[in-house]
């Protein structure tokens, strides 16, 4: 095992994850040995951005938990707990509806504290019990804070798991895109017409709903009526 002494770190070099703009490491933090996962990012501002948002949020069961910061080799170095398990794959209906619910828990949690996550996507979700199916929510690179008067702003992505652009960006645009990640990992694909349980589809248009005000407009509704669609 190749390791390298990044800071107080030693990083283990068989790199863990890709991502579009960063190489994931695991290694340990020799002062105290705890292991950690580190998300180095050639995009300086822009993992110090990230570190920042995930600083804000702090600790919570359904969010990876931020360490620290620090700047190597002209890159920006996200120190944050190593997660054991995958990134979300193909799920049976009842499976993929609680780990859905399970999504929209952190994402209750990180909107509370002013957060839209904006790239909800079975990448960014690991897996990391498969009996339990508990998850954590990762890759805050294009989250975003709410500004003084309450509004998100700022370029969002464009692509299968976001809504279609729209004025305003609310908290429904996760809402929206938990529930394209719910309808992926059930078919295959983000649309909705392979659904079989017909009240479960009907949920998950309303979330994917193109109008940003007809979607859930909370967590808890979408959590509750997920939670009794099949009684
Ligand atoms: N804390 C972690 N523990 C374990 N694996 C991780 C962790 N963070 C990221 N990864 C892995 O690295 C990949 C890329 O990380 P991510 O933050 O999504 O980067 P990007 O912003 O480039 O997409 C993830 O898909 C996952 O496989
Ligand atoms: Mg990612």
């Amino acid at each position: 095992m190749r390791t390298e002494l990044w800071g107080k770190y030693e990083v283990n070099l068989a790199q863990k994850g890709y991502g579009g703009t960063s190489a994931v490491y695991f290694g340990i933090d020799s002062l105290n040995q705890k292991k950690v996962a580190i998300k180095k990012m050639a995009n300086i501002a822009l993992g110090l951005k990230e570190a920042w948002i995930m600083n804000i949020y702090g600790k919570n069961e359904w969010l990876v938990e931020f360490f620290d910061f620090f700047i190597h080799d002209n890159h920006a170095c996200i120190v944050m707990e190593q997660l054991s398990g995958s990134v979300l794959d193909s799920l049976s209906e009842k499976e993929a509806v609680k780990v859905t619910i399970n999504l929209l828990k952190g994402l209750q949690f990180l909107h509370s504290k002013g957060i839209l996550h904006a790239d909800i996507s079975p990448r960014n979700i690991i897996l990391t019990n498969k009996n339990t199916l508990s998850l954590k929510i990762i890759d805050f690179e294009s989250a975003k804070l709410k500004d003084l008067e309450g509004v998100y702003k700022g370029e969002v992505k464009n692509w299968i798991f976001a809504p279609p652009s729209s004025k305003e960006i609310d908290d429904s645009y996760d809402f929206y895109s938990a529930a394209a990640v719910c309808t992926y990992v059930l078919t295959g694909e983000v649309k909705t017409q392979n659904i079989t349980h017909a009240k479960l589809k009907v949920i998950l248009e309303k979330a994917m709903n193109k109008d940003p005000k007809q979607r859930y407009r909370k967590a808890a509704d979408f959590i509750q009526d997920l939670e009794t669609y099949d009684v």
